[in-house]
């Protein structure tokens, strides 16, 4: 079992004004491969964002970020530079496959600017802001997920 970590990056969401369902949401999918031990509600800021990860990566030692929200074209939307400026090493074929396989579902699927990588020992994934975007990309990469976290350890 893995140590998870879900930061939902969301104005609102951070200032109470928004209930998270989408970090609801990937909690539920997540019970067969791990514990959600670290939780937290994070503003679309860059610094804030990247703070968030290095403490969740550096500090509580979790094998998996997973973030939801702030990969689209709005002005604050900024998770993807904030996870490039914490991670060591990218691994883009979890953002393709998330992509190629959601461009099925939707065409808006392109729009989805996510990036992953390890943080040292730690994958970080950027998944979208919907709840929907979270299980359907979720679902996506989660069969690969225990054997990648595996070979990360
Ligand atoms: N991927 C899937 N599987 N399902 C979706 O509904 N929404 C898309 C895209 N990826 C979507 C998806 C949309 S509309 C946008 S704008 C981008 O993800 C970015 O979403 P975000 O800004 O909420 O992170």
């Amino acid at each position: 079992m893995f140590s998870i970590g879900i930061i939902t990056a969301s104005d609102k969401g951070s200032r109470g004004e928004r209930e998270d369902l989408s970090g609801k949401a990937i909690a539920e999918m997540l019970t067969g491969l791990g514990t959600v031990d670290h939780y937290v509600i994070v503003p679309d800021e860059r610094a804030a964002l990247s703070q968030a990860m290095i403490h969740m990566a550096d500090n509580l030692r979790v094998d998996l970020i997973l973030t939801t929200g702030g990969t689209g074209f709005g002005p604050r939307d900024v998770t993807p530079e904030a996870t490039l400026d914490v991670i060591d090493r990218q691994a883009p074929g979890i953002p393709e496959a998330m992509r190629a396989k959601s461009m099925a579902v939707t065409s808006r699927a392109m729009l989805s600017r996510a990036v992953a990588g390890l943080r040292a020992r730690t994958l970080i994934i950027n998944l979208p802001g919907s709840p929907k975007g979270v299980r359907e990309c979720l679902a996506v990469v989660l069969p690969a997920l225990e054997h990648g976290l595996a070979i990360a350890r």
